[in-house]
């Protein structure tokens, strides 16, 4: 089997055309893309926010989830699936990967059990890898929208983090890295922590230092690592994947 990197690619930088970093990650991902797997998984909150926005509509996050109503699951599927996964798939090939955007509900390859607390939101809970090992076998790159279903097929906003965590660990991921919007992890004085361990991290949550849209992103790093990912990381997406700087997580 062909080593495989699992990429999560935050929602400001797959967002955002002019954000410093972008090209760079896009040119350096079709080309691992063409000499190894890769898996990318994108979210798009920025734009998710500014569509609700233009249709005054509330962004409302709760433990770093978006509150999920109906009419707001149609704006996150419209965004992600119709526009942010459309536009890093376009760009993708153009960089010479063969690309290939759809969202978990495709294939019914992530079935997620609803997080009624969070309104439509999703938790994966299985994963059919037909569809998506298909495409790797053929070298095909694929881009994933972070849409899921539960297991009647109602249609569900599953976080990015947590699909791409459980996407490394169901395709045996040699790597997991999660690009974002700062510099890594960083500590109360704002220092970034270049390493973190696993029984560190409730600690970390627990007294408030990672909050928000890092609390979905450390816990899929825990669980990537617990469940055999070799090498976890939350990397500053302007850095790119060939020389990757940020927090690696440890067992
Ligand atoms: N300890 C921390 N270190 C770094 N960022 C943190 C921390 N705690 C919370 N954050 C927030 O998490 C954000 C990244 O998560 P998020 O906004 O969901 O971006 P992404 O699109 O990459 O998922 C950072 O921009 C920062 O505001
Ligand atoms: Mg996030």
């Amino acid at each position: 089997m062909r080593f495989l990197t699992v990429i999560k690619f935050g929602g400001s930088l797959a967002s955002n055309i002019q954000v410093q970093g972008r090209n760079r990650f896009l040119k350096e991902a079709a080309e691992l893309s063409r000499m190894q797997n890769v898996i990318l998984v994108h979210g798009g909150g920025p734009e998710i926010n500014a569509l609700l926005e233009k249709f005054s509509m509330e962004s409302r996050f709760v433990d770093g989830l978006r509150f999920t109503d109906a009419d707001t699951l149609d704006v996150v599927e419209m965004v992600l699936s119709g526009k942010v996964n459309r536009v890093l798939t376009t760009e993708l090939i153009k960089n010479g990967a063969n690309a290939v955007g759809i969202s978990g509900k495709d294939g019914k390859s992530v079935i997620c059990k609803q997080l009624k607390k969070f309104g439509f939101v999703g938790e994966p809970i299985r994963i059919d890898k037909k569809l998506i090992d298909i495409l790797m076998r053929h070298r095909f790159l694929p881009v994933i929208a972070s849409i899921a279903a539960d297991a009647e097929g109602n249609v569900m906003n599953v976080n990015a983090d947590t699909l791409a965590a459980s996407i490394a660990v169901t395709f045996k991921a040699k790597r997991l890295i999660f690009l974002t919007d700062v510099a890594g992890v960083l500590d109360r004085d704002k220092n970034i922590i270049k390493e973190i361990r696993m029984k560190e991290i409730k600690a970390l949550i627990k007294d408030q230092t990672i909050v928000g849209g890092m609390i979905p992103k450390i816990k899929g790093c825990a669980d990537s690592v617990e469940k055999g990912v070799e090498e976890v990381w939350i990397a500053d997406g302007v850095c790119g994947i060939q020389d990757v700087k940020g927090t690696v997580i440890k067992i």
